[in-house]
């Protein structure tokens, strides 16, 4: 087996997909025979090529506490190779799969060498050359995965031409679409936690829960990528991929298996029973925020506009808060309110579960106005939080209540295992050819099309950008959006 990446000198390559190998690789999850061949236009020797991913590699486990031990580099460095190849010229590509398969290992000409995985971690733009160049050499067998990432386009049409180009190539069943908030070891419990545990799924419901929210906050900037963050925007940068799936997996039925297709159907389902946006909903249900100068952790840090190679003029949102419905007969009237933003106060990603007040209070008023919550925190760390009613201690004869957490930290419970980097989790996925957590062409068109009703939204409706502070929750709007509704955002009292 080989992992082919191509676009193998760049920043993703270095700093997500071979320290991600080698890690699987000292877990012993890779096959013996795999190997991993990263290529990119220029010339750069083996040495430097391996020195760099060693570099990759090292800091990757650092973050994790952890050194690097030289039997584990020496069995990973083994699978490497570093090849000067340009992958939208069939010459040169042939060039390489002589030397990666030599003669003797030919198999008949129509037919890719042995199973192959290519990893297009390039611009989408160069997505159609390459496929046709790994057609024209026969490297685009039936046996052969790609693995492709966002941006899958800007809007749905320019999605559905990148998959045109995709699909003339490779059959739906090869292509591997990532969205790497679906390898976060959180979010597959999202899924252990309401399908193997029966207490949850008769609660959850338009009968019992009030309302949800999810939210991704971020303390970074445009972190150097302003040009092509200034492109997207928080809406296509993080609401119509991670947010969305995170939305899909607390809301959807539950599947009839862990197949990919049973999973992703029932997402899909999720996906198209959002209510549309039009241009009066939007001006209730959303807020744009731009960050301008403050502080993070007491530090001073720039406004947007303020960013290194930042126009000056930029409307782009770095925030987002929605409040959207499912229109389906489990969630029928339960908003679903969605914030993303960069520059806030913390990083944290969390899904937020409020449930119903009790029908009827035997406690009087007062003590009885904590429902019950359930908070699902991705990450910094992973936990899971039950807020549940309890009687303080003592003699009072009033009852007084106060609710406590039900505390779960994964790192407590499950210290010998270490989570696995969303990156492990997908490309091991994509070795075993499990495509259970990869975005369907059906559900990344159904993104797009709710994303564009919103865009188109904004655009009707003239709905500007508020600044809000870095280091604050966003435009105050945001905060305004709940409490019309009586509510408020967790963590921000
Ligand atoms: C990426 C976005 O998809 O996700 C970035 O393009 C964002 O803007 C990142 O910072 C967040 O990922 P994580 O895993 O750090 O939450």
């Amino acid at each position: 087996m080989l992992v082919l990446i191509v676009g193998g000198e760049g920043d993703l390559a270095y700093r997500k997909l071979y320290p991600a190998l080698f890690e699987l690789d000292r877990g012993g999850h890779l096959p013996a025979p795999l190997r991993v061949v990263g290529i990119a236009r220029h010339e750069v020797t083996q040495d430097e090529f391996a020195e760099r991913v060693q570099r990759g590699v090292v800091a990757d486990l650092a973050e994790a506490g952890t050194e690097l031990k030289t039997s584990d580099w020496k069995r990973f460095a083994a699978r490497l190779t570093y090849a000067a190849a340009d992958a939208t010229c069939a010459t040169s590509m042939q060039e390489l799969k002589q030397q990666l398969f030599p003669a003797d290992s030919q198999p008949p000409a129509n037919t890719a060498p042995e199973e192959l995985i290519v990893y297009l971690a390039i611009p989408p733009n160069i997505f159609a050359p390459v496929c046709k160049t790994l057609d024209a050499v026969n490297l685009a067998g039936p046996t052969t995965r790609i693995v492709v990432e966002k941006p899958l386009g800007d809007d749905r049409a320019s999605f559905l031409e990148i998959n045109r180009q995709l699909t003339a190539v490779f059959n739906e069943s090869q292509i591997y679409r990532i969205d790497h908030y679906l390898g976060k070891e959180a979010v597959q419990n999202l899924l252990a936690l309401r399908f193997a545990n029966a207490m949850f799924e008769p609660l959850w419901n338009q009968k019992y829960i009030d309302h949800v929210q999810i939210t991704v906050a971020e303390t970074v900037g445009a972190q150097g990528r302003w040009a092509f963050y200034d492109a997207a925007g928080a809406l296509r940068d993080m609401i119509q991929n991670h947010l969305l799936q995170l939305l899909c997996l607390t809301a959807m039925e539950p599947p009839a298996t862990m197949q990919a297709d049973d999973v992703r159907d029932e997402k899909l389902k999720v996906l198209r029973c959002l209510k549309p946006m039009d241009a009066s909903k939007v001006r209730r249900q959303s807020v744009r925020g731009q960050y301008a100068a403050g502080a993070i952790a007491g530090q001073p840090v720039a406004g947007y506009l303020q960013e290194p190679d930042a126009g000056p003029t930029s409307t782009t949102e770095t925030f987002v808060a929605l409040k959207t419905e499912i229109d389906n007969w489990r969630w029928a009237g339960v908003p679903f309110y969605l914030r993303t933003g960069k520059r806030l106060p913390m990083r944290f990603s969390e899904i937020f579960i409020q449930f119903k007040e009790v029908p009827h209070s035997i406690f009087g008023r007062a003590e009885a106005d904590a429902p019950n919550s359930l908070k699902i925190r991705l990450q910094p760390d992973d936990s899971i939080q039950l807020n549940l009613m309890n009687k303080v201690p003592g003699l009072d004869t009033r009852l007084p209540l106060q609710s406590v957490a039900l505390d779960l930290s994964f790192s407590e419970v499950f210290h010998d295992h270490l989570s696995a980097d969303a990156y492990e989790r997908l490309l091991l996925d994509v070795i075993r050819a499990n495509p259970t957590l990869f975005m369907r062409t059906d559900e990344v068109e159904a993104a797009w099309t709710w994303v564009d009703g919103i865009r188109a939204g904004w655009q009707t409706s003239g709905q500007r950008v508020s600044a809000y502070s870095a280091g604050t929750w966003g435009p105050s709007e945001a905060i305004g959006m709940l409490a019309k509704d009586d509510r408020h955002w967790d963590g921000i009292d």
